[in-house]
């Protein structure tokens, strides 16, 4: 089969590397791709959003599935730009990629359906955003309604925080149209967890469980960021957490989008956060996750362009996932200064250390070729991905790992994982 590939992240790159293991796979592409997607797939000068350019080469080249791997193109219609022209393509169409697009239809999915979340209020109005918030509990969150890199979610401690971030999200469009409609939610505590699961418009098969850390800095300090490393599986992701979620969140979710005449095929991803009163709902989004992807495809067994044809046949039914019963750590390197600002261009070396280096990967975030050399060319630069027998292994190995790559203003944190050591000291450490 040809395949091709939407997007140039480090998702991407796991995307690449998992699709490359199948023997069904003769030939990728990637649009745009980036320097380490390349030793994998032939990269492709076109963006993401040019769907007709890309679904002209997908003719022309005659590729057999395209596969989508970032939220903007799939919350734009890029599926149905191609199903429209007779191509395979896996994602959400526009009418169900909303489900990401647009936190306030999430929002109100999850009422109408009775899917555990935090109590919210919607707002097009700043004006009435305002009266609402100066009778509101504090800390309480404010998100900017539609896609916003990952930034547009503010905690707010208090009134005077509150009001700030009506002004930025409604009123100066510090997020832009993202801002138009504003959701005010309950603050809710627990431990975050991840589970993407892959949907066919009926059925559901939920992927193996992973934890992400936003904050850029060591101890969950600093700036929200698209991800700066993640482990799998999550200790606290228990058996009885698993069999509450998919009896009340995970297929009443899929059930409620057919329901609404909006049929998700694709991964959803659901941003779970595990209260005292049990899972609820943070966010859902459309896609795979960043750096979420990096540690769960490769614990997946199972041949990813089966399941990638199965959820667009809609036989996901006749398909269980397998994963291996071991463990996986991503630690992000980035570029000192990121989320806010950074240099790029600097040569990385030590990329040549992970060939034959058996259960690590290098995962190309933002990297690109200058001449014969691999430089810096982004925020995050490079995911490094060890494989253990538990998480601890993983973590050691990961760490070791992220040792062999430099470059000048290499970052990252040091504490990916430290919910591990949580987890022992709360007996709650199987793995
Ligand atoms: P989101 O983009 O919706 O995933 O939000 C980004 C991050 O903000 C999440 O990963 C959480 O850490 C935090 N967050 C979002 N919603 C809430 C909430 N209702 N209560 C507490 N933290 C939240
Ligand atoms: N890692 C979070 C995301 O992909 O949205």
């Amino acid at each position: 089969m040809k395949i091709l590939i939407v997007g140039s992240g480090g998702r991407e790159h796991a995307i690449a590397w998992k699709i490359a293991q199948s023997p069904k796979a003769d030939k990728i592409y990637c649009a745009p791709g980036n320097a380490g997607i390349e030793e994998y797939a032939e990269c492709v000068d076109i963006k993401a959003m040019e769907f007709e350019k890309l679904a002209a080469f997908a003719k022309e080249h005659e590729i057999d599935l395209t596969v989508v791997g970032m939220d903007d193109p799939l919350v734009g219609g890029i599926v149905d730009v191609f199903e429209a022209q007779g191509l395979r393509v896996f994602g959400p169409r526009r009418n169900a990629a909303i489900l990401e697009g647009s936190k306030a239809f999430s929002k109100d999915l999850m009422k109408k359906y009775h899917i555990p979340t935090a109590a919210y209020e919607s707002f097009t109005d700043a004006q009435a955003a305002l009266d609402y918030l100066r009778t509101a509990k504090f800390p309480i969150v404010l998100k900017a309604d539609g896609l916003a890199l990952g930034k547009g979610v503010l905690i707010c401690g208090t009134l005077g925080e509150a009001e700030a971030g009506v002004r930025e999200i409604m009123t100066d469009k510090k997020f832009g149209d993202a801002g138009n409609c504003m959701v005010v939610e309950e603050f809710l505590t627990g431990r975050e967890v991840s589970v993407l699961s892959f949907v066919d418009g009926k059925t559901i098969r939920p992927m193996t469980s992973a934890q992400d850390h936003k904050r850029a800095g060591d101890g969950d300090t600093g700036l929200n960021t698209g991800g700066m490393g993640t482990f799998s599986p999550s200790p606290f992701y228990t058996e009885e957490v698993d069999a509450f979620c998919r009896k009340y969140i995970y297929q009443p979710t899929v059930d409620a989008m057919a329901a609404e005449g909006r049929a998700f095929k694709g991964v959803i991803f659901f941003g779970l956060m595990l209260t005292a009163d049990g899972p609820k709902v943070l966010e859902y989004n459309a896609r795979f996750g960043d750096p979420e992807a990096q540690v769960v495809l490769p614990r997946m067994k199972t041949d990813i362009i089966d399941v990638f044809e199965a959820c667009i046949d809609g036989t996901l039914d006749r398909m269980e996932l397998q994963f291996e019963d071991n463990a996986a750590v991503c630690v992000v390197l980035a570029s000192d200064g990121y989320p806010v600002s950074y240099r790029k261009g600097y040569p990385i070396s030590g990329l040549e250390s992970f060939r034959g280096r058996d259960g690590c990967y290098v995962f190309h975030a933002g990297t690109a070729r200058n001449g014969d050399r691999i430089v810096t060319n982004g925020g995050r630069v490079l995911g490094v991905t060890a494989l253990g027998a538990d998480l601890k292994e993983a973590r050691k190995n990961a760490y070791e790992a992220a040792g062999l790559v430099s470059f000048e203003n290499k970052y990252f944190r040091h504490d990916i994982g430290k919910a591990i050591d949580e987890a022992d000291a709360a007996g709650k450490y199987s793995k």
